[in-house]
């Protein structure tokens, strides 16, 4: 096996080296405090690999993405995003068979408990449809319990990848409705996944709504391009509070807060409401730019820059042709979509930009076509969280999978007094 050899103080720590399937490498570090007594320090774990995984393969310098071993481009144009939950959650596409059963699963799974309806009416109507869905979500746990050692039967666990696939979406889709104060929807056994979530969505007593294929084909797009991404920060979220050995659902609502954030997920919000600002005010372009690179500015280019990207982003590169298509089709001039251009261009060609391998991620396009397809801003988290749904089950289970398996415990650099005393009464 080959090794690395590492110098620390007189001695030579041995360690091995560790090859994936596409050649990336690792050092194992597992043994190297009890060798040595050191321990790494890796400040947002940007050189740590927290596990080995044969989920999805990203390459960020190559802007490769596949999902066990699928490219992404070949997966929105051929797929339907069942099947790639499946994929994700299962390591192969369904059989006919196997498709049967998970519809049935998904169909027989997407209504809500009449109790846990009544929780949407004691919320008020200007919460966030993020902390709705991750309250929801947890309450899964109430009326739907399953203690861990049952979901370590595969049957167990299916059922409950099942429901939250199904629930995610009527869940989703009821937080809509309360916002409104429209009626709820119920899910319909006779639609598809998307279909079904776009009628829970739009049909209202007083508008019906025609279920369009294009709708449900971008839908189903969208929803297969955020489906899984590695260890990202919801993902290893996730798996941390997952390892402590909590059910699946509480684990999954965790990752959802972490999505929330506008470092992450929460950033398709940030960036429209970013290009409205920039309309609205009349800011130009070039000020924008200066405005980003200034170090003594908060402000960020929301959908800029990623951990792993320092290329396109594969789904940004389909999300944009997609939303030109779209617009295109319809005549529709969006002055969102012209200043989305202009600031890709202007960055592109930017050296601070250059210099940094900053290019726009999957989230600065996304929202130009939610909304046009009609979603509000705020639903704009709440739709990746239900795409990334399959891929948090999934990394789940594979983390419950593993040998050996630990418990997800860091260690730290205490810089703290070395002794300190409780103050004596003055
Ligand atoms: N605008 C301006 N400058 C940026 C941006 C940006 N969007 N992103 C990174 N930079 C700069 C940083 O200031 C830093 O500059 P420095 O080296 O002079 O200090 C350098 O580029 C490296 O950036 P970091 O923040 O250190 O990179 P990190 O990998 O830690 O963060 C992140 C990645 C959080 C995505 C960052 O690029 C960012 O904040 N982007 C905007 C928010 C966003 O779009 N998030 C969605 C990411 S995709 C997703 O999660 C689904």
């Amino acid at each position: 096996m080959e090794k690395a050899k590492l110098h620390l103080e007189s001695q030579i720590i041995e360690l091995p080296i560790v090859t994936g399937t596409m050649g990336e490498k690792g050092i194992d570090i597992t043994n190297l405090r009890n060798e040595s007594g050191f321990i790494t320090l890796d400040n947002g774990y940007q050189n740590t690999g927290s596990c080995k995984s044969s989920i999805t393969f990203v390459d960020g310098e190559k802007g490769i993405l596949k999902y066990r071993g699928v490219d992404i481009s070949e997966l929105a144009e051929k797929a339907m995003f069942t099947e790639v939950a499946y994929l994700l959650i299962n390591g192969t596409f369904p059989n006919a068979e196997e498709k049967k059963i998970f519809s049935t699963q998904l169909t027989e799974n997407s209504m809500l408990h009449e109790d846990m309806i009544k929780f949407f009416h004691s919320v008020p109507p200007t919460a966030h449809p993020m902390a709705i869905l991750s309250t929801m979500v947890n309450a899964m746990s109430i009326f739907y319990p399953q203690y861990f050692v049952e979901q370590q039967n595969d049957d167990v666990y299916k059922l409950m990848a099942a429901r939250l696939i199904s629930k995610i979406r009527t869940i989703a889709a009821f937080s809509y409705k309360k916002s409104i104060g429209d009626p709820f929807v119920y899910p319909r056994h006779d639609l598809r996944y998307c279909g079904n979530f776009l009628n829970m969505m739009f049909h209202s007593p007083v508008k019906p709504y025609e279920i369009s294929p294009e709708a449900e084909r971008l839908m189903n797009m969208l929803l297969i391009l955020h489906a899984d991404h590695e260890q990202n920060c919801s993902t290893s979220t996730v798996r941390l509070v997952g390892s402590s050995k909590v059910n699946l659902y509480s684990s999954v609502c965790a990752g959802i807060c972490a999505l929330w954030g506008p470092l992450h997920g929460g950033a398709n919000q940030e960036v429209i409401e970013m290009l409205e600002h920039i309309k609205k005010t009349n800011m130009s372009i070039k000020s924008v730019i200066e405005n980003a690179k200034d170090k003594n500015s908060t402000f960020k280019l929301s959908g800029f820059g990623h951990r792993v990207y320092k290329n396109f982003d594969p789904r940004m590169k389909i999300l944009k042709k997609e939303a030109q298509a779209f617009l295109a089709k319809r005549k529709i001039s969006d002055p969102l979509m012209n200043i989305a251009l202009e600031l890709e261009e202007a960055a592109l060609k930017d050296d601070f930009f250059i210099e940094r391998g900053l290019y726009p991620n999957v989230d600065f396009y996304s929202g130009i076509l939610y909304r046009e397809m009609g979603f509000p801003t705020d639903m704009f988290t709440v739709l990746f969280a239900m795409g990334r749904m399959p891929g948090w089950i999934a990394q789940w289970k594979e983390m419950h999978d593993s040998v050996p398996f630990k418990i997800g415990r860091p260690r730290q650099i205490y810089i703290g007094p070395k002794e300190a005393h409780y103050p004596e009464s003055q």
